[in-house]
């Protein structure tokens, strides 16, 4: 049978109701105390009629690991209260959403963020400034706080959670030989490398169990030589199959380089190489925004789902003009 859009697709025990997913994107509306806010509650709600999955904005685990001053966060029980409004919203319309746990690492938001973090006291660039390498206690407290989150999560009502490893922020740092020089067994080899994550993986799992969707976001390439490749990443991820319920294939923001050209499908090779590589189900992103190339994709079985990010923001119905009409009730 040919897979089309409109089909649901079951991740992590989870049936979402067809394989259309809005891209996790900040809103920048987040209050001095990272709460999220109306705003959120009506432009997820907005949104969330015919996708088939919602992934909430990056949402940081820690006071110290937001992206920006007015990221929201879930580092304490009184983020919960505004975020089960946000899931509210969307599960008004028979959508999934799964929340995004992230921490910025040596790309935190210097503005609200005490000390700079990382696994190396190596910075992303002048603006950011050299984070401190993080000892062994603190790591195993970023852990703690990755468990507590997820802990919030299921309090708030999400369907799932995706473990931000993408972009250059804390959990890539940790991935990437480019950003680890560690010397302890949280760097050197492909498995120390992944330790980080790992332990993340297991406290998460602690709190929700092994029937909770968990998924991942990687940046695929770090676009530059010596840092990770697709191949390398599932090689990483290859031991976490059976605890991952699908990655979802971003690339770069590892160093201050951006991709020649950003054309329709840019990273879909990347999606295309975990499809092959690993056993679970890939979200292609990036520049996939017509139903006639996201069927094509799921056809040539190069990812088993799409996300789609800008032109949500812009046109609030935009997964309309991607769905058939049948699959729209009309
Ligand atoms: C305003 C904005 C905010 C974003 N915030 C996040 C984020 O919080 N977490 C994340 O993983 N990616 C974030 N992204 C990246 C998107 O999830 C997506 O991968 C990217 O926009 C490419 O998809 P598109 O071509 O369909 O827009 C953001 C993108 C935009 C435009």
């Amino acid at each position: 049978m040919t897979i089309t859009l409109n089909q649901p697709i079951t991740i992590g025990g989870l049936t979402l109701k067809n394989r259309l997913v809005m891209a996790p994107m900040q809103q920048y509306k987040g209050t001095p105390e990272a709460y999220a806010t109306e705003h959120h509650i009506q432009h997820y709600g907005r949104r969330a009629r015919h996708v088939g999955l919602m992934i909430l904005e990056s949402t940081a685990v820690s006071a110290d690991g937001r992206l920006v001053p007015n990221d929201i966060g879930i580092f304490t029980d009184q983020h919960v209260e505004p975020l089960r409004e946000i899931v509210k919203a969307v599960h008004a319309h028979n959508t999934h959403i799964f929340i995004q746990l992230s921490h910025g690492g040596r790309k935190s938001s210097p503005e609200v963020t005490r000390t700079l973090v990382a696994p190396s006291a190596i910075p992303f660039d002048e603006v950011y400034g050299t984070p401190e390498a993080l000892s062994i206690d603190e790591i195993q407290r970023l852990v703690d706080d990755y468990r507590l989150a997820a802990r919030r999560s299921l309090e708030a009502g999400f369907d799932g959670i995706e473990i931000h490893a993408a972009h250059g922020f804390l959990v890539h740092e940790f991935l990437s030989p480019l950003s680890n020089k560690r010397h302890d067994h949280y760097g050197g080899s492909p498995e120390n490398r992944t330790r980080f994550l790992r332990e993340i993986l297991t406290a998460i799992r602690g709190e929700v169990g092994q029937d909770y969707p968990v998924i991942i976001r990687v940046s695929a390439t770090d676009y530059a030589e010596g840092g990770l490749t697709p191949a390398s990443i599932a090689q990483m991820l290859k031991p976490f199959e059976s605890e991952l319920d699908a990655i979802d294939v971003s690339t770069g923001g590892l160093l201050p380089i951006q991709p020649k050209d950003v054309h329709t499908g840019y990273q879909l090779p990347h999606a295309a190489v975990f499809k092959q590589l690993l056993h679970m189900p890939v979200i292609a992103v990036g520049n996939l925004h017509s139903r006639s190339i996201a069927d094509r994709i799921l056809e040539d079985e190069l990812a088993d789902s799409i996300a789609i990010g800008r032109p949500l923001l812009s046109d609030p119905d935009y997964a309309d003009t991607m769905l058939t009409p049948e699959s729209l009730g009309i």
